[in-house]
């Protein structure tokens, strides 16, 4: 998959801009808060129908002004098509070649994207939350129709926490079996996917840190097959709070190193290393899934890894001829030769200069 250009009006700090991506690898560059990680948003934006930082729609819209608007020409398989995205106030409108996308599963697999940023480091750090977000966003990437047990599940727990929450109980046992079935399916979902992923995840870190550690990634259900008999053991504590207390909007996925948590027992750059292998884990359950590699965007990656680690990373994507766009801050450190087939651009407060290929 390739972005072969964008445009941007009105997205955040940006007016106007306009990008031609290489086919391999682009750079951005310029100082702090000039706009950088907003260009990749937008693209992520493009490719998913979502922003990858959480944001609400009227924040990605340029300060005053009612309208934003992406445009991208992408790629897949040899044909090209035309991603519009509309942002106003109250809502956001996506076309593909002038068809209005009614339906997630229609922008699906036009321009799949992995992005790696200083921000999914933290994510080892933070609670069960910001992993199970992490899960359910890879999952859904790669299979639209997650989106559907998603929203089922979510949608059911809303019901039975309002009906928990006006304290009648006629009704309930029907809402407590609704929601045992939609989350047996998610959670049904979310250990397949753990399952296809681990050995990819193992193979990456393997080849990023070159250590003999082995790691880890387990999914922990909060109810797993006893989900029923926890909603009945629970059924007074979830009346007197007006609240589900336990279940799949509880489940965790836990990152471990030689058996350990990640997040205690590694070093920070076990951690990096780790973060790096779920991102390249991820593109290649991508490419399984559409049968071509997607983009990749790797936001302030010299704040994240070192040169060494920089250089090794940059060199396998443009082995797998993975098109790239990263950010940084500088163009010192990055290796002239991966430098030369690339296009760079300047970001400065909003706007973009074209500065050419780098002969170095
Ligand atoms: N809706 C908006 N309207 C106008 N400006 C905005 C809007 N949203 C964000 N900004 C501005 O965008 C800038 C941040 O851009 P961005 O996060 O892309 O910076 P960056 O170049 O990635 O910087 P860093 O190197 O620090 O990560 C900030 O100056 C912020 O005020
Ligand atoms: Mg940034």
């Amino acid at each position: 998959m390739l972005l072969t250009g964008i445009r941007l009006e009105n997205y955040r700090n940006i007016a106007v801009a306009e990008l031609q991506p290489s086919r391999q690898l682009t750079v951005l560059y310029g100082s702090n808060g000039q706009g950088k990680t907003n260009l990749l948003e937008a693209i992520y934006l493009l490719g998913t129908g979502r922003p990858f930082r959480s944001a609400k729609v009227p924040d990605l819209i340029r300060q005053g002004l009612a309208m934003a608007s992406i445009r991208g020409q992408v790629q897949t398989a040899g044909v090209t098509s035309e991603i519009i995205a509309k942002l106003a106030e109250k809502q956001r409108r996506l076309t593909v070649d002038g068809k209005p996308v009614q339906r997630a599963a229609e922008l699906h697999g036009k321009l799949a994207v992995v992005v790696f940023s200083p921000d999914d480091t933290a994510m080892v750090k933070q609670g069960p939350e910001a992993r199970r977000r992490y899960l359910d966003r890879t999952l859904y990437n790669s299979n639209v129709g997650f989106l559907r047990e998603y929203h089922d599940y979510y949608r059911t727990l809303k019901q039975r926490n309002a009906l928990l929450r006006s304290g009648v109980t006629a009704g309930l046992d029907i809402w407590t079996e609704q929601l045992v079935e939609s989350g047996s399916r998610l959670m049904q979902q979310r250990r397949q996917y753990v399952e296809q992923f681990l050995p990819l995840l193992r193979q990456h870190y393997r080849s990023i840190a070159g250590g003999h550690e082995e790691v880890g990634l387990v999914y922990r259900p909060d109810a797993d097959d006893h989900f029923l008999e926890l909603l009945e053991q629970c059924r007074l504590s979830d009346l007197r709070h007006g609240v589900t207390g336990r279940g799949p909007h509880r489940d965790d996925l836990e990152f471990l190193i030689d058996g350990r948590a990640l997040k205690t027992f590694g070093s920070q750059g076990q951690q990096r290393s780790y973060v790096l292998a779920l991102k390249l884990a991820e593109l290649d359950h991508l490419q399984q899934t559409f049968g071509e590699p997607p983009l990749m965007l790797l936001d302030d990656i010299a704040s994240e890894l070192d040169r060494e680690r920089i250089h090794n990373l940059l060199g396998f994507l443009r082995q797998r001829e993975v098109q790239v766009l990263i950010t940084t801050t500088t163009t010192v450190g990055i290796d002239p030769g991966l430098l030369q087939a690339s296009s760079l651009y300047r970001v400065d407060a909003g706007t973009l200069t074209y500065e050419g290929s780098v002969p170095r």
